[in-house]
Protein backbone atom coordinates (compact mmCIF):
# COMPACT_ATOMS: atom_id res chain seq x y z
CA UNK A 1 0.00 0.00 0.00
CA UNK A 2 2.74 2.62 1.01
CA UNK A 3 4.42 1.84 -2.30
CA UNK A 4 1.15 2.44 -4.42
CA UNK A 5 1.00 5.85 -2.24
CA UNK A 6 4.48 6.95 -2.83
CA UNK A 7 4.55 6.54 -6.86
CA UNK A 8 0.83 8.15 -6.71
CA UNK A 9 2.29 11.24 -4.37
CA UNK A 10 5.93 11.75 -4.71
CA UNK A 11 7.98 12.95 -7.82
CA UNK A 12 9.48 9.88 -8.86
CA UNK A 13 12.98 10.25 -8.57
CA UNK A 14 14.41 8.01 -6.77
CA UNK A 15 14.64 3.93 -7.37
CA UNK A 16 14.26 2.56 -3.86
CA UNK A 17 14.53 -1.05 -2.74
CA UNK A 18 11.10 -2.82 -2.53
CA UNK A 19 11.16 -2.05 1.93
CA UNK A 20 9.06 0.13 3.82
CA UNK A 21 11.25 0.93 6.85
CA UNK A 22 9.92 1.84 10.13
CA UNK A 23 12.40 1.59 13.10
CA UNK A 24 15.96 1.52 13.40
CA UNK A 25 18.26 0.52 16.64
CA UNK A 26 22.11 0.63 16.44
CA UNK A 27 23.38 -1.30 12.89
CA UNK A 28 19.88 -2.35 12.25
CA UNK A 29 16.34 -1.31 10.71
CA UNK A 30 13.11 -2.90 10.81
CA UNK A 31 10.25 -3.01 8.19
CA UNK A 32 6.38 -2.57 8.58
CA UNK A 33 5.97 -6.39 8.90
CA UNK A 34 8.97 -6.27 11.84
CA UNK A 35 11.98 -7.96 9.67
CA UNK A 36 15.21 -7.12 10.89
CA UNK A 37 17.88 -6.17 8.33
CA UNK A 38 21.38 -4.85 8.90
CA UNK A 39 22.00 -1.73 7.78
CA UNK A 40 25.63 -1.43 5.07
CA UNK A 41 24.35 1.77 4.13
CA UNK A 42 23.43 3.76 7.01
CA UNK A 43 21.05 6.50 5.23
CA UNK A 44 24.34 6.91 2.52
CA UNK A 45 27.23 7.05 4.60
CA UNK A 46 25.38 9.11 7.71
CA UNK A 47 24.11 7.52 9.85
CA UNK A 48 27.56 7.27 11.77
CA UNK A 49 26.53 6.61 15.42
CA UNK A 50 23.75 4.21 14.17
CA UNK A 51 20.01 4.41 14.21
CA UNK A 52 17.98 6.00 17.65
CA UNK A 53 21.35 5.65 19.86
CA UNK A 54 20.18 6.71 23.68
CA UNK A 55 22.49 9.53 24.34
CA UNK A 56 21.49 10.91 20.88
CA UNK A 57 17.61 10.87 21.55
CA UNK A 58 18.19 11.83 25.00
CA UNK A 59 20.34 15.09 24.15
CA UNK A 60 18.36 15.98 20.59
CA UNK A 61 14.97 15.48 22.22
CA UNK A 62 16.24 17.83 25.69
CA UNK A 63 17.20 20.53 23.08
CA UNK A 64 13.67 19.87 20.94
CA UNK A 65 11.86 21.02 23.80
CA UNK A 66 13.75 24.17 24.86
CA UNK A 67 14.41 25.32 21.34
CA UNK A 68 14.27 24.23 17.85
CA UNK A 69 14.55 27.37 15.46
CA UNK A 70 15.10 31.24 15.56
CA UNK A 71 17.15 31.92 12.19
CA UNK A 72 20.12 33.55 12.52
CA UNK A 73 18.72 36.92 13.06
CA UNK A 74 19.79 36.02 16.72
CA UNK A 75 22.78 34.39 18.65
CA UNK A 76 22.06 30.80 19.84
CA UNK A 77 24.68 28.52 22.09
CA UNK A 78 24.99 25.27 20.21
CA UNK A 79 25.71 27.13 16.79
CA UNK A 80 28.75 29.05 18.45
CA UNK A 81 29.86 25.39 20.71
CA UNK A 82 29.44 23.26 17.60
CA UNK A 83 31.50 26.02 15.52
CA UNK A 84 34.17 25.91 18.42
CA UNK A 85 34.25 22.02 18.48
CA UNK A 86 34.39 22.02 14.85
CA UNK A 87 37.47 23.85 15.00
CA UNK A 88 39.39 21.39 16.83
CA UNK A 89 38.31 18.39 15.22
CA UNK A 90 38.94 20.67 11.35
CA UNK A 91 41.90 22.55 12.25
CA UNK A 92 39.76 24.73 9.88
CA UNK A 93 39.19 28.86 11.53
CA UNK A 94 35.58 29.49 10.51
CA UNK A 95 32.70 27.74 9.98
CA UNK A 96 29.08 28.26 8.24
CA UNK A 97 26.23 26.15 8.79
CA UNK A 98 23.93 24.58 5.80
CA UNK A 99 21.20 21.94 5.69
CA UNK A 100 22.69 19.05 3.27
CA UNK A 101 25.87 18.25 1.22
CA UNK A 102 24.84 20.29 -2.15
CA UNK A 103 24.61 23.60 -0.17
CA UNK A 104 27.73 23.17 1.72
CA UNK A 105 29.35 23.36 -1.90
CA UNK A 106 27.28 25.92 -3.51
CA UNK A 107 28.22 28.04 -0.45
CA UNK A 108 32.32 26.75 -0.75
CA UNK A 109 32.02 27.98 -5.04
CA UNK A 110 30.36 31.48 -4.17
CA UNK A 111 33.22 31.72 -1.14
CA UNK A 112 36.26 31.33 -3.54
CA UNK A 113 35.02 33.50 -6.20
CA UNK A 114 34.82 35.83 -3.32
CA UNK A 115 37.75 35.30 -2.48
CA UNK A 116 39.96 34.94 -5.43
CA UNK A 117 37.69 37.17 -7.57
CA UNK A 118 38.36 34.89 -10.08
CA UNK A 119 35.82 32.84 -11.97
CA UNK A 120 37.00 29.08 -12.83
CA UNK A 121 36.38 25.87 -11.43
CA UNK A 122 37.92 23.19 -11.92
CA UNK A 123 36.81 19.52 -10.68
CA UNK A 124 36.70 15.93 -12.18
CA UNK A 125 36.01 13.06 -13.94
CA UNK A 126 33.61 11.38 -12.03
CA UNK A 127 33.30 14.05 -9.03
CA UNK A 128 29.64 14.04 -7.68
CA UNK A 129 29.01 17.00 -5.69
CA UNK A 130 25.44 17.56 -5.41
CA UNK A 131 22.34 18.93 -7.49
CA UNK A 132 22.44 22.22 -7.20
CA UNK A 133 22.90 24.42 -9.83
CA UNK A 134 26.36 25.07 -8.66
CA UNK A 135 27.58 21.73 -7.19
CA UNK A 136 25.94 20.51 -10.20
CA UNK A 137 27.96 22.32 -12.45
CA UNK A 138 30.92 20.83 -10.76
CA UNK A 139 29.73 17.37 -10.91
CA UNK A 140 30.93 15.26 -13.72
CA UNK A 141 27.77 13.01 -14.78
CA UNK A 142 26.32 14.02 -18.70
CA UNK A 143 22.91 12.87 -17.18
CA UNK A 144 22.62 14.45 -14.32
CA UNK A 145 23.80 17.85 -15.62
CA UNK A 146 22.36 18.17 -19.54
CA UNK A 147 18.84 18.56 -18.56
CA UNK A 148 19.65 21.78 -16.65
CA UNK A 149 21.86 23.51 -18.81
CA UNK A 150 23.37 26.24 -18.79
CA UNK A 151 24.89 26.08 -15.97
CA UNK A 152 27.79 27.50 -14.01
CA UNK A 153 30.59 28.29 -16.20
CA UNK A 154 33.49 28.66 -16.87
CA UNK A 155 34.05 25.11 -15.17
CA UNK A 156 36.99 22.52 -16.37
CA UNK A 157 37.04 18.85 -15.71
CA UNK A 158 40.55 16.80 -15.37
CA UNK A 159 41.24 13.47 -15.19
CA UNK A 160 41.06 12.21 -11.16
CA UNK A 161 44.36 10.95 -10.06
CA UNK A 162 46.24 12.12 -13.30
CA UNK A 163 48.26 15.07 -12.73
CA UNK A 164 49.47 15.82 -16.10
CA UNK A 165 45.82 16.26 -17.02
CA UNK A 166 45.47 18.63 -13.84
CA UNK A 167 48.44 20.77 -14.90
CA UNK A 168 47.48 21.09 -18.48
CA UNK A 169 43.85 22.13 -17.54
CA UNK A 170 44.61 24.57 -14.57
CA UNK A 171 45.27 27.90 -14.81
CA UNK A 172 45.57 31.72 -13.69
CA UNK A 173 41.84 32.28 -14.05
CA UNK A 174 40.81 29.38 -11.71
CA UNK A 175 38.91 30.31 -8.16
CA UNK A 176 38.89 26.65 -7.12
CA UNK A 177 40.09 23.47 -7.56
CA UNK A 178 37.03 21.20 -5.86
CA UNK A 179 37.70 17.32 -5.20
CA UNK A 180 36.55 14.73 -3.25
CA UNK A 181 39.67 12.33 -1.40
CA UNK A 182 37.74 9.36 -1.59
CA UNK A 183 34.89 9.54 -4.66
CA UNK A 184 32.02 8.29 -3.13
CA UNK A 185 29.52 8.25 -5.57
CA UNK A 186 31.81 6.88 -8.19
CA UNK A 187 31.74 3.80 -6.57
CA UNK A 188 34.31 4.41 -3.63
CA UNK A 189 37.80 5.68 -5.18
CA UNK A 190 40.57 7.11 -3.06
CA UNK A 191 42.54 9.77 -4.53
CA UNK A 192 46.65 9.36 -5.21
CA UNK A 193 49.03 10.80 -2.50
CA UNK A 194 51.16 12.40 -5.68
CA UNK A 195 48.36 13.60 -7.59
CA UNK A 196 47.25 15.45 -4.36
CA UNK A 197 50.21 17.35 -3.82
CA UNK A 198 50.52 18.21 -7.52
CA UNK A 199 47.17 20.03 -6.99
CA UNK A 200 48.84 21.69 -3.96
CA UNK A 201 52.29 22.56 -5.20
CA UNK A 202 50.79 24.48 -7.98
CA UNK A 203 48.26 26.67 -5.76
CA UNK A 204 50.31 29.62 -4.75
CA UNK A 205 51.75 29.83 -8.37
CA UNK A 206 48.25 29.39 -9.83
CA UNK A 207 46.15 31.37 -7.36
CA UNK A 208 44.08 29.13 -6.51
CA UNK A 209 41.94 27.57 -3.49
CA UNK A 210 41.64 24.17 -2.57
CA UNK A 211 38.42 23.23 -1.64
CA UNK A 212 37.66 19.46 0.03
CA UNK A 213 34.16 18.27 -0.35
CA UNK A 214 33.94 16.13 2.37
CA UNK A 215 30.82 15.55 2.61
CA UNK A 216 30.61 11.69 2.45
CA UNK A 217 34.21 11.30 3.80
CA UNK A 218 34.10 13.23 7.50
CA UNK A 219 33.64 12.66 10.82
CA UNK A 220 35.32 9.35 11.01
CA UNK A 221 34.52 7.80 7.90
CA UNK A 222 37.64 6.75 6.08
CA UNK A 223 39.39 5.97 9.63
CA UNK A 224 40.06 9.16 10.76
CA UNK A 225 38.24 12.47 11.47
CA UNK A 226 38.45 13.70 8.09
CA UNK A 227 39.79 11.83 4.84
CA UNK A 228 41.96 14.68 4.84
CA UNK A 229 43.97 13.38 7.55
CA UNK A 230 45.37 10.61 5.95
CA UNK A 231 47.62 13.33 3.76
CA UNK A 232 48.06 15.43 6.39
CA UNK A 233 46.41 18.79 4.21
CA UNK A 234 44.57 21.23 5.25
CA UNK A 235 42.79 22.67 2.33
CA UNK A 236 41.28 26.40 2.02
CA UNK A 237 37.82 25.50 2.24
CA UNK A 238 36.26 22.09 3.32
CA UNK A 239 32.49 20.66 2.46
CA UNK A 240 30.59 18.78 5.38
CA UNK A 241 27.57 17.15 6.12
CA UNK A 242 26.08 14.01 6.18
CA UNK A 243 27.45 12.18 9.14
CA UNK A 244 27.55 15.23 10.93
CA UNK A 245 24.07 15.24 12.18
CA UNK A 246 24.07 11.68 12.12
CA UNK A 247 20.54 11.25 10.01
CA UNK A 248 19.24 15.07 11.32
CA UNK A 249 20.09 17.54 8.23
CA UNK A 250 23.30 19.70 8.68
CA UNK A 251 25.66 20.44 6.43
CA UNK A 252 28.59 23.38 7.28
CA UNK A 253 31.29 24.99 5.04
CA UNK A 254 34.81 25.43 6.96
CA UNK A 255 36.74 27.86 5.81
CA UNK A 256 40.71 29.04 6.75
CA UNK A 257 40.77 32.94 8.20
CA UNK A 258 42.80 34.09 4.17
CA UNK A 259 39.18 33.49 2.90
CA UNK A 260 37.34 34.34 5.89
CA UNK A 261 38.41 37.92 5.89
CA UNK A 262 36.79 38.03 2.09
CA UNK A 263 33.42 37.36 3.30
CA UNK A 264 30.92 40.23 5.18
CA UNK A 265 27.39 40.02 6.10
CA UNK A 266 24.95 39.84 3.16
CA UNK A 267 27.66 37.53 0.83
CA UNK A 268 25.69 34.45 1.98
CA UNK A 269 22.97 33.09 4.34
CA UNK A 270 20.59 30.55 5.13
CA UNK A 271 16.92 30.47 7.51
CA UNK A 272 17.29 27.15 9.18
CA UNK A 273 21.19 26.84 8.65
CA UNK A 274 22.93 26.19 12.15
CA UNK A 275 19.66 26.04 14.33
CA UNK A 276 19.44 24.77 18.05
CA UNK A 277 18.27 21.67 16.87
CA UNK A 278 20.64 20.58 13.99
CA UNK A 279 23.76 22.38 15.87
CA UNK A 280 22.62 19.85 19.30
CA UNK A 281 22.79 16.68 17.08
CA UNK A 282 25.85 17.29 15.41
CA UNK A 283 27.37 18.19 18.78
CA UNK A 284 26.15 15.03 19.92
CA UNK A 285 27.35 13.14 16.89
CA UNK A 286 30.82 14.51 17.64
CA UNK A 287 30.91 13.44 21.35
CA UNK A 288 29.62 9.74 21.07
CA UNK A 289 32.32 9.49 18.30
CA UNK A 290 34.80 10.80 19.70
CA UNK A 291 33.64 9.10 23.56
CA UNK A 292 33.41 5.62 22.13
CA UNK A 293 36.61 5.77 19.66
CA UNK A 294 34.24 5.28 16.91
CA UNK A 295 37.12 6.45 14.29
CA UNK A 296 39.23 3.87 15.39
CA UNK A 297 36.61 1.25 14.95
CA UNK A 298 35.81 2.84 11.57
CA UNK A 299 39.73 2.01 10.83
CA UNK A 300 39.56 -1.30 12.16
CA UNK A 301 36.67 -2.56 11.01
CA UNK A 302 37.08 -0.96 7.56
CA UNK A 303 40.32 -2.87 7.08
CA UNK A 304 38.84 -6.32 8.31
CA UNK A 305 35.58 -5.60 6.14
CA UNK A 306 37.79 -5.45 3.08
CA UNK A 307 40.12 -8.19 4.25
CA UNK A 308 36.59 -10.43 4.32
CA UNK A 309 35.64 -8.70 1.03
CA UNK A 310 38.36 -10.14 -1.27
CA UNK A 311 37.54 -13.45 0.20
CA UNK A 312 34.56 -13.16 -2.23
CA UNK A 313 35.19 -10.21 -4.73
CA UNK A 314 37.80 -8.43 -7.13
CA UNK A 315 39.12 -4.84 -7.05
CA UNK A 316 37.60 -4.10 -3.50
CA UNK A 317 38.79 -0.78 -2.84
CA UNK A 318 38.39 1.87 0.18
CA UNK A 319 39.98 3.85 2.98
CA UNK A 320 37.81 3.09 6.66
CA UNK A 321 34.34 2.16 6.51
CA UNK A 322 33.94 3.61 2.84
CA UNK A 323 34.37 0.28 1.04
CA UNK A 324 33.69 -0.52 -2.82
CA UNK A 325 33.94 -3.38 -4.84
CA UNK A 326 33.20 -5.07 -8.48
CA UNK A 327 30.56 -7.36 -8.76
CA UNK A 328 28.59 -8.52 -11.65
CA UNK A 329 25.03 -7.32 -11.87
CA UNK A 330 25.16 -5.22 -8.47
CA UNK A 331 21.67 -4.51 -8.60
CA UNK A 332 20.60 -8.21 -8.39
CA UNK A 333 22.91 -8.74 -5.60
CA UNK A 334 21.45 -5.81 -3.58
CA UNK A 335 17.76 -7.23 -4.34
CA UNK A 336 19.15 -10.77 -3.07
CA UNK A 337 20.83 -9.26 0.04
CA UNK A 338 17.37 -7.11 0.70
CA UNK A 339 15.63 -10.60 0.77
CA UNK A 340 17.89 -12.29 3.19
CA UNK A 341 18.11 -9.36 5.83
CA UNK A 342 21.06 -7.28 4.57
CA UNK A 343 21.02 -3.67 3.01
CA UNK A 344 23.58 -2.33 0.94
CA UNK A 345 23.75 0.06 -1.93
CA UNK A 346 24.60 -0.22 -5.98
CA UNK A 347 26.44 2.86 -7.54
CA UNK A 348 26.43 1.83 -11.05
CA UNK A 349 25.40 -1.86 -12.79
CA UNK A 350 28.79 -3.33 -11.71
CA UNK A 351 29.92 -2.15 -8.20
CA UNK A 352 28.68 -2.20 -4.56
CA UNK A 353 29.28 0.76 -1.91
CA UNK A 354 29.62 -0.15 1.82
CA UNK A 355 29.28 2.46 4.34
CA UNK A 356 27.60 0.96 7.45
CA UNK A 357 27.39 2.83 10.95
CA UNK A 358 31.19 3.63 12.51
CA UNK A 359 29.61 1.51 15.62
CA UNK A 360 29.89 -1.93 13.10
CA UNK A 361 31.66 -4.67 14.66
CA UNK A 362 33.20 -7.61 13.63
CA UNK A 363 30.67 -9.72 14.21
CA UNK A 364 28.22 -7.60 11.96
CA UNK A 365 30.74 -7.88 9.00
CA UNK A 366 31.35 -11.44 9.02
CA UNK A 367 27.52 -11.38 9.04
CA UNK A 368 27.07 -9.12 6.36
CA UNK A 369 29.67 -11.74 3.88
CA UNK A 370 28.08 -14.77 5.13
CA UNK A 371 24.79 -13.07 3.80
CA UNK A 372 26.88 -11.93 0.56
CA UNK A 373 28.58 -15.17 -0.03
CA UNK A 374 24.58 -16.80 0.50
CA UNK A 375 23.65 -15.05 -2.44
CA UNK A 376 26.36 -15.34 -4.74
CA UNK A 377 26.54 -19.03 -4.43
CA UNK A 378 22.61 -18.81 -5.18
CA UNK A 379 21.38 -19.82 -1.63
C1 LIG B 1 30.92 14.08 -1.96
C2 LIG B 1 29.52 14.57 -1.95
N1 LIG B 1 29.28 15.89 -2.07
C3 LIG B 1 28.04 16.38 -2.04
C4 LIG B 1 26.95 15.56 -1.92
C5 LIG B 1 25.57 16.13 -1.89
O1 LIG B 1 25.03 16.01 -0.61
P1 LIG B 1 23.46 16.14 -0.35
O2 LIG B 1 22.81 14.94 -0.96
O3 LIG B 1 23.34 16.19 1.15
O4 LIG B 1 23.03 17.40 -0.99
C6 LIG B 1 27.14 14.18 -1.81
C7 LIG B 1 26.00 13.26 -1.71
O5 LIG B 1 26.07 12.09 -1.93
C8 LIG B 1 28.45 13.67 -1.83
O6 LIG B 1 28.71 12.37 -1.72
Amino acid sequence: MWMEKEKRYLIQFFKRQKVVLERGEGCYVYDVDGKCYLDFVAGIASVAIGHCDAEFVRKVSEQLSKLVHTSNLFYTIPQIQLAEKLSEVTGMDKFFFCNSGTEAVEAALKFSRKATGKKKFLAFTNAFHGRTMGALSVTYKERFRKPFEPLIQPVEFAKYNDSEDFKSKVDKNTAAVILELVQGEAGVHPVNKDFLKTIFDLKDEMGYLVIFDEVQTGFGRTGKWFAKDHFKLQPDIMAMAKAMGSGIPIGCTAVKEEVAKHLEAGDHASTFGGNPLACTAALATIEIIEKRKLVDNAAKMGEYLQKRLKELFTEVRGLGLMVGFRVPKAYELVEKCLSKGLLINATSEDNIRLVPPLIVSSKEVDKAVEIMKDCLRGG
